[in-house]
């Protein structure tokens, strides 16, 4: 049914799951296996990590529970999460799902926004459509953090980020339905010059992040949601960090480069 249901929706919600780390893990694993962290997705030491592997720490707090410091690497990296994106798509072979569970929420603000890449596919005019079909773009998270001005990067890390490449047209295994693979993480297409293939590509994260294929998540301390990310992406709102917001996210592996 769940599936079904993502085939369908490509976002689900579920209220009231009040989850362990290891019920998360479990339940996720139904869908297929889950990413581990690993160079080219993260500047975390290994020495840092305080949950399981297969857990990512989607919070503002540090390894020692203190909420980050405004000038915190880990928190300078983790604002990249605010730009529109699909996860992991530098990886080879990127997620088929996340899923997304919050256990402490501040009361206001820090909402999650999901932009349906299918609408914002069938959008398109033909022209458009001829234009992107073949199209294969280069992901890296050396772009989302550049965007940001986030540059304080090791040799070691930026030879990690080495771009992959993507199809910028997607179609889903299951309902045949065809979408725009974008990402804050896509920095070039293969062909083209840098600068033209940038504003391209602002202009299509414009087209398809119309509020008419935005949905807008508030969140509630027990939700989890979990997404497609071949066919979505999403990014996070503004909130006040003077509060804590912690979430975890397992992250499914997709069955095969795009
Ligand atoms: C993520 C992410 C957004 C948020 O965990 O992949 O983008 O609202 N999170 O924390
Ligand atoms: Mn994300």
């Amino acid at each position: 049914a769940i599936e079904a249901g993502m085939d369908r929706y490509a976002v689900l919600v579920l209220h009231g799951q009040n989850i362990s780390d290891t019920q998360q893990a479990e339940l996720s694993r139904n869908f297929g296996a889950l990413e581990m962290p690993d160079k080219v997705s993260n500047i975390t030491k290994e020495e840092d990590r305080r949950l399981p592997e297969d857990i990512a720490d989607i919070s503002n707090l540090d390894r020692d529970n203190k909420l980050f410091e405004r000038d915190d690497r880990h928190r300078m990296f983790n604002l990249g999460n605010r730009l529109w994106h699909s996860d992991s798509s530098f990886r080879v072979v990127p997620s088929k799902y996340s899923l997304l569970s919050a256990r402490i929420i501040p009361e206001h603000d820090g909402d999650t926004e999901f932009a349906d890449m299918r609408a914002a596919y069938d959008g398109l005019d033909d022209a458009a459509k001829a234009e992107i079909e073949d199209l294969v773009c280069e992901h890296s998270l050396l772009t989302s953090r550049g965007t940001l001005g986030f540059t304080e990067l090791s040799d070691q890390e930026r030879a990690n980020f080495k771009p992959v490449r993507q199809c910028l047209v997607r179609r889903h295994p299951v309902t045949g339905r065809k979408s725009i693979y974008l990402s804050a993480h896509a920095g070039g297409i293969v062909g083209w010059p840098v600068p033209e293939a940038r504003i391209f590509l602002n202009e299509l994260i414009e087209h398809a992040t119309q509020r008419k294929f935005v949905h807008v998540h508030r969140w509630r301390a027990g939700d989890l949601v979990m997404w497609d990310n071949r066919c979505t992406i999403h990014g996070r709102a503004d909130f006040p960090e003077t509060a804590r917001r912690i979430l975890r996210r397992t992250t499914v592996t997709g069955a095969r480069p795009s």
